[in-house]
């Protein structure tokens, strides 16, 4: 999976330019299921630009309960309802800029289950953990929480996507080596082994995320257990993101 995280960028004409744009140059990808993870003004329009092709329109966010008073907040059928097929949840922005806590990751992602909107959870550690050894401690507790919630035997493995985005590589240029990306993928999915078996495990797909690049693309994917990426920066132009899943396509 190549998964485009516009962030906080592109008003509507410029998200509906750049999906005619980028249509296609992937037409031809087989073996990559491509996602666009749209801000909530443009969804609708990336949305109904993409119900005929194989491209996931996705929201970077969204709350768990379904209605009520949460000024300011969109729900799981808010987000059905505008066509969206998949949901970033827990970002490294929402959690260090908007607070959210593992619990609310975890909340978010039953409920995103449940309605049967594909969850990418993003987990990954600062700078300061990895330095000071505490990667996986900090990895496997953000994986460990989702599952206090999440019961893995009401899901299945391709019903719910890990992204692992170490936030020292998010938007700096610093991206992990092949090594370190399979290091901390490899383990998730031993972990999602112990937590929901073997086969649970084998099914979901693990994301790298932190500068993604077409430079780097190619060998990051090529590592056994990474299955996919989650981009920002490189994927804002149409081109580029184009370059990416051709790139993952060939990559494996
Ligand atoms: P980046 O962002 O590709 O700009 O590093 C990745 C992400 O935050 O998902």
């Amino acid at each position: 999976m190549m998964a485009a995280n516009w962030k906080m960028n592109k008003l509507a004409d410029e998200a509906e330019e750049y999906v005619v744009r980028l249509l296609p140059q992937i037409s031809n990808v087989e073996g990559v299921d491509v996602a666009i993870f749209a801000p909530f003004t443009c969804l609708g329009r990336v949305a109904s630009m993409t119900r005929d092709t194989a491209v996931i329109a996705g929201a970077q966010n969204f709350y768990y309960e379904d209605s009520g008073a949460f000024t300011g907040e969109v729900s799981a059928p808010m987000l059905k309802d505008v066509g969206a097929g998949a949901v970033i949840v827990g970002h490294s922005e929402r959690r260090e800029i908007f607070g959210e806590t593992d619990e609310m990751v975890a909340r978010k992602t039953v409920r995103a289950t449940k309605a049967g909107l594909l969850p990418v959870v993003c987990v990954g550690e600062t700078k300061e953990e990895r330095d000071s050894g505490r990667m996986w401690e900090k990895v496997s507790g953000q994986v460990r929480a989702v599952f206090e919630h999440l019961d893995a035997g009401e899901v299945a493995g391709e019903d719910i996507v890990f992204a692992y985005e170490p936030v020292w590589a998010i938007g700096t240029g610093d991206v992990a080596s092949p090594e370190d990306a399979q290091d901390a993928i490899g383990r998730i999915r031993d972990l999602l082994g112990e937590l929901g078996g073997e086969n649970f495990a084998g099914k979901v797909r693990i994301l790298y995320g932190g500068s993604v690049k077409p430079g780097n693309v190619g060998e990051i994917m090529a590592q056994v257990d990474v299955d996919g990426g989650l981009v920002g920066g490189a994927s804002l132009e149409a081109d580029s993101f184009a370059e990416l899943v051709n790139g993952a396509a060939e990559g494996g």
